[in-house]
Protein backbone atom coordinates (compact mmCIF):
# COMPACT_ATOMS: atom_id res chain seq x y z
CA UNK A 1 0.00 0.00 0.00
CA UNK A 2 1.24 2.97 -1.05
CA UNK A 3 1.25 6.16 1.27
CA UNK A 4 0.97 5.18 4.61
CA UNK A 5 -2.99 4.38 3.87
CA UNK A 6 -4.19 8.25 3.63
CA UNK A 7 -6.05 7.68 0.44
CA UNK A 8 -8.70 5.56 2.29
CA UNK A 9 -9.36 8.91 4.59
CA UNK A 10 -9.64 10.76 1.48
CA UNK A 11 -12.74 12.26 0.55
CA UNK A 12 -14.51 15.62 -1.18
CA UNK A 13 -15.81 17.57 1.31
CA UNK A 14 -18.60 20.25 0.56
CA UNK A 15 -17.30 22.73 -1.85
CA UNK A 16 -15.81 26.03 -0.93
CA UNK A 17 -15.69 29.60 -3.45
CA UNK A 18 -13.42 32.24 -4.10
CA UNK A 19 -13.93 35.17 -5.80
CA UNK A 20 -11.42 36.91 -7.42
CA UNK A 21 -10.99 40.34 -9.26
CA UNK A 22 -8.32 40.84 -11.74
CA UNK A 23 -7.07 44.33 -12.08
CA UNK A 24 -4.82 46.48 -14.41
CA UNK A 25 -1.19 46.46 -12.37
CA UNK A 26 -0.77 49.30 -10.28
CA UNK A 27 3.01 48.45 -11.05
CA UNK A 28 4.39 46.79 -14.55
CA UNK A 29 6.21 43.43 -13.93
CA UNK A 30 6.20 41.17 -16.83
CA UNK A 31 6.41 37.72 -16.29
CA UNK A 32 10.65 37.09 -17.94
CA UNK A 33 11.28 34.30 -20.63
CA UNK A 34 14.19 33.78 -17.93
CA UNK A 35 12.04 31.85 -15.69
CA UNK A 36 11.65 28.61 -18.05
CA UNK A 37 15.24 27.96 -16.71
CA UNK A 38 16.52 24.48 -17.01
CA UNK A 39 20.12 23.44 -14.90
CA UNK A 40 21.55 20.17 -15.72
CA UNK A 41 25.21 18.78 -15.13
CA UNK A 42 26.55 15.40 -16.29
CA UNK A 43 25.58 13.62 -13.27
CA UNK A 44 24.20 9.86 -13.50
CA UNK A 45 21.76 9.65 -16.63
CA UNK A 46 21.09 13.12 -17.02
CA UNK A 47 23.68 13.54 -20.09
CA UNK A 48 24.86 9.83 -20.75
CA UNK A 49 21.67 8.06 -21.25
CA UNK A 50 19.24 11.30 -21.21
CA UNK A 51 20.41 13.81 -23.23
CA UNK A 52 22.92 12.61 -25.26
CA UNK A 53 22.40 9.76 -28.11
CA UNK A 54 24.10 6.50 -27.66
CA UNK A 55 26.40 5.75 -30.97
CA UNK A 56 23.77 3.76 -33.31
CA UNK A 57 20.75 4.17 -31.19
CA UNK A 58 19.42 5.54 -34.05
CA UNK A 59 18.02 8.69 -32.60
CA UNK A 60 18.27 11.55 -34.85
CA UNK A 61 21.07 14.06 -33.49
CA UNK A 62 21.28 17.67 -33.19
CA UNK A 63 25.57 17.99 -32.30
CA UNK A 64 25.02 14.71 -30.52
CA UNK A 65 22.04 15.44 -28.58
CA UNK A 66 19.07 13.47 -29.27
CA UNK A 67 16.62 15.59 -31.28
CA UNK A 68 12.94 13.75 -29.33
CA UNK A 69 14.69 15.11 -26.19
CA UNK A 70 15.49 18.66 -27.55
CA UNK A 71 11.83 18.85 -29.02
CA UNK A 72 10.18 18.07 -25.90
CA UNK A 73 12.14 21.09 -24.25
CA UNK A 74 11.78 23.33 -27.24
CA UNK A 75 8.00 22.95 -26.49
CA UNK A 76 7.88 23.45 -23.33
CA UNK A 77 9.71 27.01 -23.54
CA UNK A 78 13.02 26.57 -22.13
CA UNK A 79 14.39 29.93 -22.66
CA UNK A 80 17.76 29.53 -20.29
CA UNK A 81 20.27 26.48 -19.89
CA UNK A 82 22.91 26.97 -16.71
CA UNK A 83 25.58 24.84 -17.09
CA UNK A 84 28.42 23.06 -16.96
CA UNK A 85 27.26 22.50 -13.07
CA UNK A 86 25.94 22.55 -10.13
CA UNK A 87 29.08 21.26 -8.41
CA UNK A 88 30.34 19.72 -11.46
CA UNK A 89 31.02 23.22 -12.54
CA UNK A 90 34.30 23.98 -9.80
CA UNK A 91 35.76 20.09 -11.14
CA UNK A 92 35.67 21.28 -14.88
CA UNK A 93 38.20 23.02 -17.03
CA UNK A 94 36.38 24.59 -20.38
CA UNK A 95 39.16 23.80 -22.60
CA UNK A 96 38.88 20.40 -22.01
CA UNK A 97 35.59 20.70 -23.97
CA UNK A 98 36.14 22.09 -27.28
CA UNK A 99 38.35 20.72 -30.71
CA UNK A 100 37.49 16.96 -32.15
CA UNK A 101 35.44 14.92 -29.69
CA UNK A 102 37.84 12.87 -30.17
CA UNK A 103 40.95 13.91 -28.80
CA UNK A 104 38.84 15.39 -25.99
CA UNK A 105 41.15 14.52 -22.75
CA UNK A 106 38.94 12.47 -20.02
CA UNK A 107 39.01 13.61 -16.97
CA UNK A 108 37.45 12.48 -13.33
CA UNK A 109 35.22 14.43 -11.92
CA UNK A 110 35.41 13.58 -7.98
CA UNK A 111 32.41 15.46 -6.72
CA UNK A 112 29.49 13.33 -9.18
CA UNK A 113 32.08 10.39 -9.32
CA UNK A 114 32.07 10.47 -13.10
CA UNK A 115 34.24 9.77 -16.02
CA UNK A 116 34.17 13.07 -18.09
CA UNK A 117 34.65 12.74 -21.97
CA UNK A 118 34.49 15.63 -22.59
CA UNK A 119 32.06 15.43 -25.88
CA UNK A 120 29.64 17.99 -24.92
CA UNK A 121 31.59 20.79 -24.19
CA UNK A 122 31.12 24.65 -25.01
CA UNK A 123 29.59 24.50 -28.95
CA UNK A 124 27.41 21.65 -27.92
CA UNK A 125 26.44 23.93 -24.87
CA UNK A 126 25.55 26.65 -27.12
CA UNK A 127 24.02 24.52 -30.15
CA UNK A 128 21.79 23.47 -27.54
CA UNK A 129 20.68 27.01 -26.52
CA UNK A 130 20.23 28.33 -29.60
CA UNK A 131 18.12 24.83 -30.84
CA UNK A 132 15.98 26.12 -27.95
CA UNK A 133 16.40 29.68 -28.50
CA UNK A 134 17.58 30.17 -24.83
CA UNK A 135 19.82 32.15 -22.88
CA UNK A 136 22.78 30.16 -21.58
CA UNK A 137 24.15 31.09 -18.54
CA UNK A 138 27.62 29.84 -18.02
CA UNK A 139 29.32 29.08 -14.02
CA UNK A 140 32.66 29.54 -14.33
CA UNK A 141 35.31 27.20 -12.16
CA UNK A 142 36.72 29.34 -8.88
CA UNK A 143 36.94 25.64 -6.98
CA UNK A 144 39.72 23.97 -9.19
CA UNK A 145 40.19 26.77 -12.14
CA UNK A 146 42.16 30.12 -11.75
CA UNK A 147 40.68 33.97 -12.91
CA UNK A 148 42.92 33.24 -16.32
CA UNK A 149 40.60 30.52 -16.98
CA UNK A 150 37.54 32.56 -16.52
CA UNK A 151 38.63 34.69 -18.45
CA UNK A 152 40.18 33.18 -21.13
CA UNK A 153 36.82 31.59 -21.72
CA UNK A 154 34.85 34.59 -22.17
CA UNK A 155 37.28 36.00 -24.69
CA UNK A 156 36.77 32.49 -26.34
CA UNK A 157 32.80 32.87 -26.16
CA UNK A 158 32.64 36.80 -26.92
CA UNK A 159 35.79 38.32 -28.55
CA UNK A 160 34.98 39.14 -32.43
CA UNK A 161 38.65 38.11 -33.82
CA UNK A 162 41.98 38.86 -33.58
CA UNK A 163 43.20 37.02 -30.44
CA UNK A 164 44.44 33.83 -30.40
CA UNK A 165 41.49 32.78 -28.41
CA UNK A 166 38.96 34.24 -30.92
CA UNK A 167 40.63 32.34 -34.02
CA UNK A 168 40.79 29.04 -32.38
CA UNK A 169 37.11 29.50 -31.87
CA UNK A 170 36.69 30.32 -35.49
CA UNK A 171 38.89 27.19 -36.43
CA UNK A 172 36.63 25.30 -34.71
CA UNK A 173 33.81 25.98 -36.74
CA UNK A 174 32.11 28.95 -35.67
CA UNK A 175 32.93 32.26 -36.89
CA UNK A 176 30.63 34.90 -34.95
CA UNK A 177 30.91 35.08 -31.00
CA UNK A 178 28.70 33.49 -28.88
CA UNK A 179 27.97 36.09 -27.02
CA UNK A 180 27.66 34.61 -23.19
CA UNK A 181 25.94 37.27 -21.07
CA UNK A 182 25.41 35.59 -18.08
CA UNK A 183 28.88 34.28 -15.85
CA UNK A 184 28.59 32.74 -12.38
CA UNK A 185 31.50 32.93 -10.55
CA UNK A 186 31.58 29.75 -9.03
CA UNK A 187 28.75 27.40 -7.86
CA UNK A 188 28.49 26.76 -4.18
CA UNK A 189 31.82 28.23 -2.90
CA UNK A 190 31.10 27.38 0.89
CA UNK A 191 30.22 23.51 0.13
CA UNK A 192 31.53 21.52 -2.15
CA UNK A 193 33.15 24.45 -4.83
CA UNK A 194 35.75 24.72 -2.03
CA UNK A 195 34.56 25.17 1.24
CA UNK A 196 36.07 28.43 0.96
CA UNK A 197 34.88 31.21 4.07
CA UNK A 198 33.13 34.00 3.24
CA UNK A 199 36.13 36.50 3.68
CA UNK A 200 38.58 33.78 1.09
CA UNK A 201 35.39 33.78 -1.32
CA UNK A 202 34.57 37.48 -1.30
CA UNK A 203 38.45 38.20 -2.48
CA UNK A 204 38.36 35.62 -4.66
CA UNK A 205 34.96 37.35 -6.80
CA UNK A 206 36.85 40.54 -6.66
CA UNK A 207 39.39 39.34 -8.58
CA UNK A 208 37.53 36.93 -10.88
CA UNK A 209 34.72 39.55 -10.94
CA UNK A 210 37.63 42.21 -11.87
CA UNK A 211 39.44 40.55 -14.97
CA UNK A 212 36.03 38.83 -16.25
CA UNK A 213 34.49 42.49 -16.71
CA UNK A 214 37.79 43.81 -18.23
CA UNK A 215 37.64 41.06 -20.92
CA UNK A 216 33.95 41.94 -21.67
CA UNK A 217 32.16 44.77 -19.71
CA UNK A 218 28.93 44.07 -21.20
CA UNK A 219 28.59 39.94 -18.96
CA UNK A 220 26.33 40.15 -16.00
CA UNK A 221 28.01 38.18 -13.08
CA UNK A 222 26.55 36.30 -10.94
CA UNK A 223 27.44 35.94 -6.88
CA UNK A 224 26.43 32.57 -5.16
CA UNK A 225 24.67 33.09 -1.78
CA UNK A 226 24.36 30.48 0.69
CA UNK A 227 20.58 31.06 1.17
CA UNK A 228 20.72 28.65 4.25
CA UNK A 229 24.03 27.16 5.53
CA UNK A 230 26.61 28.49 6.88
CA UNK A 231 24.06 31.22 8.31
CA UNK A 232 25.45 34.99 7.79
CA UNK A 233 27.75 33.88 5.10
CA UNK A 234 25.28 36.00 2.29
CA UNK A 235 25.55 39.18 4.60
CA UNK A 236 29.27 39.02 5.16
CA UNK A 237 30.11 38.33 1.69
CA UNK A 238 28.12 40.89 0.28
CA UNK A 239 29.93 43.68 2.68
CA UNK A 240 33.25 42.56 1.77
CA UNK A 241 31.95 42.84 -2.26
CA UNK A 242 29.52 45.85 -2.17
CA UNK A 243 31.26 48.36 -0.61
CA UNK A 244 34.00 50.48 -0.32
CA UNK A 245 36.13 51.53 -3.71
CA UNK A 246 35.16 50.47 -7.24
CA UNK A 247 32.90 47.46 -5.44
CA UNK A 248 32.30 45.08 -8.57
CA UNK A 249 28.40 44.84 -7.23
CA UNK A 250 27.03 41.95 -9.13
CA UNK A 251 23.51 41.75 -11.33
CA UNK A 252 22.70 38.57 -9.68
CA UNK A 253 22.89 36.60 -6.80
CA UNK A 254 22.47 32.56 -7.44
CA UNK A 255 20.17 30.81 -4.71
CA UNK A 256 20.41 27.13 -5.09
CA UNK A 257 16.18 26.25 -3.47
CA UNK A 258 16.02 22.90 -2.26
CA UNK A 259 14.14 21.43 0.49
CA UNK A 260 12.89 17.82 2.11
CA UNK A 261 12.68 16.80 5.68
CA UNK A 262 9.60 14.73 6.33
CA UNK A 263 8.16 14.82 3.30
CA UNK A 264 8.33 10.76 2.36
CA UNK A 265 9.54 9.33 -0.37
CA UNK A 266 9.42 10.58 -3.91
CA UNK A 267 6.66 8.05 -4.96
CA UNK A 268 5.86 6.98 -1.32
CA UNK A 269 4.39 9.94 0.85
CA UNK A 270 1.45 10.24 3.45
CA UNK A 271 -0.88 13.03 3.52
CA UNK A 272 1.14 15.20 6.13
CA UNK A 273 4.30 14.69 4.31
CA UNK A 274 2.26 15.48 0.82
CA UNK A 275 2.00 18.92 3.15
CA UNK A 276 5.28 19.01 4.47
CA UNK A 277 6.29 19.72 1.02
CA UNK A 278 4.51 23.17 0.45
CA UNK A 279 5.47 23.81 4.09
CA UNK A 280 9.11 23.64 3.14
CA UNK A 281 8.05 25.88 -0.34
CA UNK A 282 6.81 28.15 2.09
CA UNK A 283 9.89 28.28 3.84
CA UNK A 284 11.46 28.91 0.80
CA UNK A 285 9.34 31.60 -0.27
CA UNK A 286 9.77 33.50 2.54
CA UNK A 287 13.97 33.31 2.94
CA UNK A 288 13.68 34.30 -0.66
CA UNK A 289 11.78 37.53 0.49
CA UNK A 290 14.47 38.19 2.86
CA UNK A 291 17.02 37.34 0.54
CA UNK A 292 15.63 39.98 -1.64
CA UNK A 293 15.65 42.59 0.79
CA UNK A 294 19.06 41.97 1.67
CA UNK A 295 20.02 42.42 -1.74
CA UNK A 296 17.90 45.46 -2.36
CA UNK A 297 19.94 47.23 0.61
CA UNK A 298 23.52 46.06 -0.59
CA UNK A 299 22.52 47.20 -4.25
CA UNK A 300 23.56 50.63 -5.23
CA UNK A 301 22.39 53.79 -7.71
CA UNK A 302 20.98 52.31 -10.86
CA UNK A 303 21.90 48.86 -10.15
CA UNK A 304 19.62 46.29 -8.24
CA UNK A 305 20.91 43.17 -7.78
CA UNK A 306 18.15 40.46 -8.04
CA UNK A 307 18.15 37.06 -7.22
CA UNK A 308 18.81 33.95 -9.66
CA UNK A 309 16.85 30.74 -8.12
CA UNK A 310 19.02 28.85 -10.37
CA UNK A 311 18.56 25.04 -8.58
CA UNK A 312 15.13 24.17 -7.22
CA UNK A 313 13.69 21.18 -6.20
CA UNK A 314 12.03 19.53 -3.29
CA UNK A 315 14.76 16.67 -2.90
CA UNK A 316 13.03 13.32 -1.32
CA UNK A 317 15.63 10.89 0.28
CA UNK A 318 14.96 8.41 -2.38
CA UNK A 319 17.23 10.72 -4.56
CA UNK A 320 20.75 9.31 -3.92
CA UNK A 321 23.94 10.46 -4.61
CA UNK A 322 25.81 10.60 -7.58
CA UNK A 323 22.62 10.09 -9.67
CA UNK A 324 19.88 11.96 -7.86
CA UNK A 325 17.34 10.17 -9.33
CA UNK A 326 13.66 10.66 -7.91
CA UNK A 327 10.15 9.86 -9.14
CA UNK A 328 7.96 12.62 -9.92
CA UNK A 329 4.44 12.41 -9.29
CA UNK A 330 1.59 15.08 -9.29
CA UNK A 331 2.72 16.62 -5.85
CA UNK A 332 5.69 17.68 -7.85
CA UNK A 333 3.70 19.27 -10.22
CA UNK A 334 1.59 21.74 -7.94
CA UNK A 335 5.02 22.37 -6.75
CA UNK A 336 6.49 22.93 -9.82
CA UNK A 337 3.48 25.73 -10.81
CA UNK A 338 3.67 27.19 -7.32
CA UNK A 339 7.29 27.63 -7.51
CA UNK A 340 6.85 29.88 -10.55
CA UNK A 341 4.07 32.10 -9.43
CA UNK A 342 5.54 32.29 -6.48
CA UNK A 343 9.06 33.82 -7.83
CA UNK A 344 6.74 35.54 -10.75
CA UNK A 345 5.14 37.45 -8.44
CA UNK A 346 8.16 38.74 -6.48
CA UNK A 347 8.61 40.73 -9.75
CA UNK A 348 11.68 42.19 -11.01
CA UNK A 349 13.55 40.55 -7.48
CA UNK A 350 13.93 37.22 -9.57
CA UNK A 351 15.59 37.53 -12.89
CA UNK A 352 15.86 33.71 -12.91
CA UNK A 353 14.98 30.28 -11.81
CA UNK A 354 16.18 26.96 -13.27
CA UNK A 355 14.67 23.56 -12.43
CA UNK A 356 16.85 21.26 -11.09
CA UNK A 357 18.14 18.87 -13.24
CA UNK A 358 14.90 18.69 -15.56
CA UNK A 359 16.41 15.10 -17.10
CA UNK A 360 16.19 11.51 -15.03
CA UNK A 361 17.18 13.30 -12.23
CA UNK A 362 16.08 15.72 -8.70
CA UNK A 363 13.01 17.83 -10.58
CA UNK A 364 12.64 15.86 -13.96
CA UNK A 365 10.80 17.46 -16.67
CA UNK A 366 11.16 14.35 -19.09
CA UNK A 367 12.56 10.93 -18.08
CA UNK A 368 14.33 9.25 -20.70
CA UNK A 369 14.86 5.73 -20.77
CA UNK A 370 16.63 4.02 -23.17
CA UNK A 371 14.79 4.43 -26.29
CA UNK A 372 11.64 5.77 -24.53
CA UNK A 373 11.33 9.50 -23.36
CA UNK A 374 8.48 10.14 -21.29
CA UNK A 375 6.98 13.85 -19.79
CA UNK A 376 6.54 14.35 -15.97
CA UNK A 377 3.68 15.98 -14.43
CA UNK A 378 6.00 18.25 -14.07
CA UNK A 379 6.72 19.09 -17.78
CA UNK A 380 2.83 19.59 -18.11
CA UNK A 381 2.87 22.16 -15.33
CA UNK A 382 5.61 23.60 -17.33
CA UNK A 383 3.86 23.71 -20.68
CA UNK A 384 0.75 24.96 -19.31
CA UNK A 385 2.56 27.77 -17.35
CA UNK A 386 4.36 28.34 -20.01
CA UNK A 387 1.13 30.58 -21.78
CA UNK A 388 2.70 33.47 -18.67
CA UNK A 389 5.53 34.26 -20.75
CA UNK A 390 6.01 38.09 -21.97
CA UNK A 391 2.56 38.23 -19.85
CA UNK A 392 2.32 42.09 -17.84
CA UNK A 393 1.76 40.43 -14.25
CA UNK A 394 -1.61 41.70 -12.92
CA UNK A 395 -3.01 43.34 -9.67
CA UNK A 396 -6.09 39.91 -7.57
CA UNK A 397 -8.17 41.55 -5.78
CA UNK A 398 -10.18 38.22 -3.57
CA UNK A 399 -13.57 38.25 -2.03
CA UNK A 400 -12.39 36.72 0.98
CA UNK A 401 -9.27 35.48 2.33
CA UNK A 402 -7.19 32.58 0.91
CA UNK A 403 -8.01 30.43 2.93
CA UNK A 404 -5.21 27.63 4.03
CA UNK A 405 -4.52 24.09 4.63
CA UNK A 406 -2.34 21.79 5.97
CA UNK A 407 -1.53 20.25 9.28
CA UNK A 408 -0.34 23.53 10.44
CA UNK A 409 -2.85 25.53 8.30
CA UNK A 410 0.23 27.34 6.91
CA UNK A 411 -0.50 26.29 3.35
CA UNK A 412 -1.88 28.77 0.89
CA UNK A 413 -4.68 26.17 -0.73
CA UNK A 414 -5.10 28.32 -3.43
CA UNK A 415 -2.54 30.02 -5.93
CA UNK A 416 -3.42 32.46 -8.28
CA UNK A 417 -1.08 34.19 -10.76
CA UNK A 418 -3.24 36.75 -14.01
CA UNK A 419 -0.49 38.21 -16.94
CA UNK A 420 -2.41 40.08 -19.73
CA UNK A 421 -0.46 39.73 -23.15
CA UNK A 422 -1.82 41.80 -26.49
CA UNK A 423 -5.18 41.27 -25.26
CA UNK A 424 -4.93 37.39 -23.98
CA UNK A 425 -5.49 36.69 -20.28
CA UNK A 426 -3.58 33.77 -18.61
CA UNK A 427 -5.07 33.03 -15.33
CA UNK A 428 -2.55 30.05 -13.74
CA UNK A 429 -4.72 28.64 -10.24
CA UNK A 430 -3.15 25.97 -7.95
CA UNK A 431 -5.23 23.78 -5.45
CA UNK A 432 -2.42 21.84 -3.01
CA UNK A 433 -5.42 20.53 -0.91
CA UNK A 434 -6.10 16.44 -0.81
CA UNK A 435 -9.58 17.14 -0.13
CA UNK A 436 -11.13 20.50 -1.12
CA UNK A 437 -12.59 20.94 -4.93
CA UNK A 438 -13.01 25.19 -4.69
CA UNK A 439 -15.38 26.76 -7.12
CA UNK A 440 -13.46 30.12 -8.47
CA UNK A 441 -15.38 32.87 -9.88
CA UNK A 442 -13.02 35.39 -11.49
CA UNK A 443 -14.21 38.78 -12.84
CA UNK A 444 -12.38 40.53 -15.01
CA UNK A 445 -12.38 44.97 -15.96
CA UNK A 446 -13.26 43.86 -19.57
CA UNK A 447 -15.82 41.01 -21.27
CA UNK A 448 -13.88 37.70 -21.78
CA UNK A 449 -13.94 36.13 -25.35
CA UNK A 450 -12.95 32.12 -26.46
CA UNK A 451 -12.66 31.25 -22.48
CA UNK A 452 -10.64 27.80 -22.55
CA UNK A 453 -9.62 25.91 -19.68
CA UNK A 454 -7.37 23.00 -19.14
CA UNK A 455 -6.89 21.14 -15.92
CA UNK A 456 -4.12 18.58 -14.83
CA UNK A 457 -4.79 16.87 -12.23
CA UNK A 458 -5.28 12.72 -11.26
CA UNK A 459 -7.46 10.40 -9.41
CA UNK A 460 -4.58 10.06 -7.14
CA UNK A 461 -1.77 12.58 -6.45
CA UNK A 462 0.73 9.90 -6.10
CA UNK A 463 0.19 9.54 -10.22
CA UNK A 464 2.91 9.89 -12.37
CA UNK A 465 3.83 9.31 -16.03
CA UNK A 466 6.30 6.06 -16.68
CA UNK A 467 7.50 4.37 -19.17
CA UNK A 468 4.96 1.93 -19.89
CA UNK A 469 1.62 4.63 -18.42
CA UNK A 470 2.80 7.75 -20.46
CA UNK A 471 -0.02 9.72 -20.41
CA UNK A 472 -1.62 9.31 -16.61
CA UNK A 473 -0.95 12.70 -16.17
CA UNK A 474 -1.80 14.77 -18.77
CA UNK A 475 -3.78 17.92 -19.06
CA UNK A 476 -7.54 17.80 -20.29
CA UNK A 477 -9.71 20.54 -21.82
CA UNK A 478 -12.31 21.60 -19.28
CA UNK A 479 -15.88 23.92 -19.83
CA UNK A 480 -16.17 26.87 -17.48
CA UNK A 481 -19.38 28.70 -17.18
CA UNK A 482 -18.62 32.64 -18.97
CA UNK A 483 -20.99 35.37 -18.44
CA UNK A 484 -19.49 38.27 -20.03
CA UNK A 485 -16.98 39.51 -17.20
CA UNK A 486 -17.04 36.60 -15.14
CA UNK A 487 -16.34 33.24 -15.47
CA UNK A 488 -16.71 30.26 -12.95
CA UNK A 489 -14.54 27.08 -12.83
CA UNK A 490 -13.63 24.54 -10.66
CA UNK A 491 -10.64 23.83 -8.93
CA UNK A 492 -10.44 19.97 -8.20
CA UNK A 493 -8.35 19.04 -5.31
CA UNK A 494 -4.71 18.98 -5.90
CA UNK A 495 -4.97 20.30 -9.63
CA UNK A 496 -3.27 23.12 -11.68
CA UNK A 497 -5.81 24.79 -13.44
CA UNK A 498 -5.02 27.28 -16.56
CA UNK A 499 -7.92 29.22 -17.73
CA UNK A 500 -7.45 31.63 -20.89
CA UNK A 501 -9.27 34.24 -22.27
CA UNK A 502 -9.22 36.89 -25.16
CA UNK A 503 -10.32 40.16 -23.77
O1 LIG B 1 21.74 19.56 -8.23
C1 LIG B 1 22.63 18.83 -7.46
C2 LIG B 1 23.63 19.70 -6.73
O2 LIG B 1 22.98 20.42 -5.72
C3 LIG B 1 24.31 20.77 -7.54
O3 LIG B 1 25.38 20.28 -8.27
C4 LIG B 1 24.76 21.73 -6.49
O4 LIG B 1 24.90 23.02 -6.97
C5 LIG B 1 23.68 21.62 -5.44
O5 LIG B 1 24.16 21.58 -4.16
Amino acid sequence: MIGGGFRREERTVEQKRLQLTIQAPAVHKEFSRRLFGLFFENLGSVLQGGLLATEGDGHETVCGMRRDVLDALKAVHIRLVRLPGGDYADNYHWMDGIGEPANRPKRYNGNWKINEDNRFGTHEFIALCEYLEADPHFVVNVGTGSVEEARAWIEYCNHPCGTELSELRKRNGREKPFNVRLWAVGNEPFNRGGLMRAEYYADQYRNYAYFMRLMDPTIELILPAAFTEPFGWDERVLELVCRGHRAPVPEHISVHAYWGGDVGNSWDYSGSQYYEAFSGLERVRERLHTLAGMCDSFSGGEKKIRLSVDEYACWYPDAKDPALYQHCTLRDSLIAARMLQYVAMMGDSVSMLCVSEGINALLALIFVQGAEMCLTPAYYAYKMLSEHIGGEIQDILAGDAFHRTGPRQDIETVTVLATQHRGRIVISMVNVSLVEDIRVDVRTEKPLRDVKVSILSSYDVHDENVPGCREKVRPLERQAVCDGISVSCCLPKHSIVLLTANV
